[in-house]
């Protein structure tokens, strides 16, 4: 792994103005990603992953810290983003405009900075059938869709390309092809991803680290190997005995006990204090510091 990460996030804090106050969506996140790996981001709904992917990109104001693509400080977005990072979004029939054909959506990136490249080469490498160029998203299926949306990402060949939950609108069937092809693009084009989720199993296949996010901060991160074979985080560990196996399909993981606590107030000590298994005196009253060990990073006073 080179040295020099292509994504490097510093204590980057995002709050958005509410009803009764601020929620502090990003709440000192940091994060490296270094060429040619896969790091993933997860954790349940409005913890923050999306607000993450949308500060990288520089659509989203950030109060405080810094993010770095490629050697440059991201301030905003620029009509070259497209050759910085390509952006993968949850919903593909929404990501892409119905009016334009699949090849004109596909070399849009391209276009808007003057570059020619060719769309049925993109289309081969994404797997879509040519005679595609000239059809319009709604004669494609989901899948298809999410293929184009991935094309359009890849075209001028970004180091880093960030996917926000890209198979979780897709058919079960449909989404292990989608995460096949991003190894796939990975091997091929040595690019690193940022591959955003809300379930640990799904990103264990692909993933080389994973990053897991609570309510506005990574808990905990580490190499998929070690973070599913030894969680530290009680988070984590409570995500993965929670995520669907054979023995579980029949029923829903039983959610987390506790309650969340409200992103509009201050929080006192360990985020994670109301829902834990191993929650003692100081976790509620202490923010636990940073402990790093053997490549693995986590905030907890009591981890297992
Ligand atoms: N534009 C906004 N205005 C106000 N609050 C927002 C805005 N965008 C996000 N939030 C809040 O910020 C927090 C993080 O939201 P975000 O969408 O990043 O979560 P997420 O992890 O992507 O969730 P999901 O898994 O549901 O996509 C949530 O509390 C959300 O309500
Ligand atoms: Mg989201």
């Amino acid at each position: 792994m080179s040295e020099t990460p292509i994504l490097k996030v510093e204590d980057i804090r995002v709050s958005f103005p509410v009803q009764g106050g601020m929620v502090n969506a990003l709440d000192g996140v940091s994060l490296e990603v270094f060429p040619g790996e896969i790091v993933a981001v997860v954790g349940e709904s409005g913890c923050g992953k999306t607000t993450l992917a949308r500060a990288v990109l520089g659509l989203q104001p950030i109060v405080d810290g810094t993010i770095t693509l490629n050697g440059d400080v991201v301030r905003g977005t620029t009509k070259d983003n497209g050759r910085r990072v390509g952006m993968v979004w949850q919903d593909p029939y929404a990501s892409l405009n119905p009016r334009w054909t699949i090849g004109r959506s596909i070399l849009e990136p391209a276009t808007l900075v003057g570059e020619k490249r060719n769309a049925i080469e993109v289309m081969k490498e994404v797997g879509l059938d040519e005679r595609f160029v000239d059809r319009y998203p709604k004669q494609l299926s989901g899948g298809q869709r999410q293929r184009v949306a991935i094309g359009r990402a890849l075209v001028l060949q970004p180091p880093l390309v960030i996917c926000d939950e890209p198979t979780s609108a897709l058919d079960l069937s449909i989404r292990a092809q989608i995460l096949n092809l991003l190894k796939d693009i990975r091997r091929e084009r040595q690019c690193a991803f940022l591959y955003i989720s809300h379930d640990l199993t799904t990103v264990r296949f692909l993933a080389d680290r994973i990053a897991v996010m609570y309510l506005g901060k990574i808990v905990e991160m580490g190499t998929t190997e070690e973070l599913f074979s030894h969680p530290r985080h009680p988070y984590t560990k409570a995500l993965l005995d929670s995520a669907p196996n054979l023995d579980k399909l029949m029923h829903l993981p039983d959610p987390l006990p506790g309650e969340i606590p409200d992103p509009k107030e201050k929080i006192l000590g360990c985020r994670f204090a109301s829902r834990c298994r191993n929650v003692q005196e100081v976790c509620r009253v202490e923010s636990p510091a940073l402990r790093i060990e053997e490549g693995r990073t986590f905030y907890c006073h009591n981890p297992f």
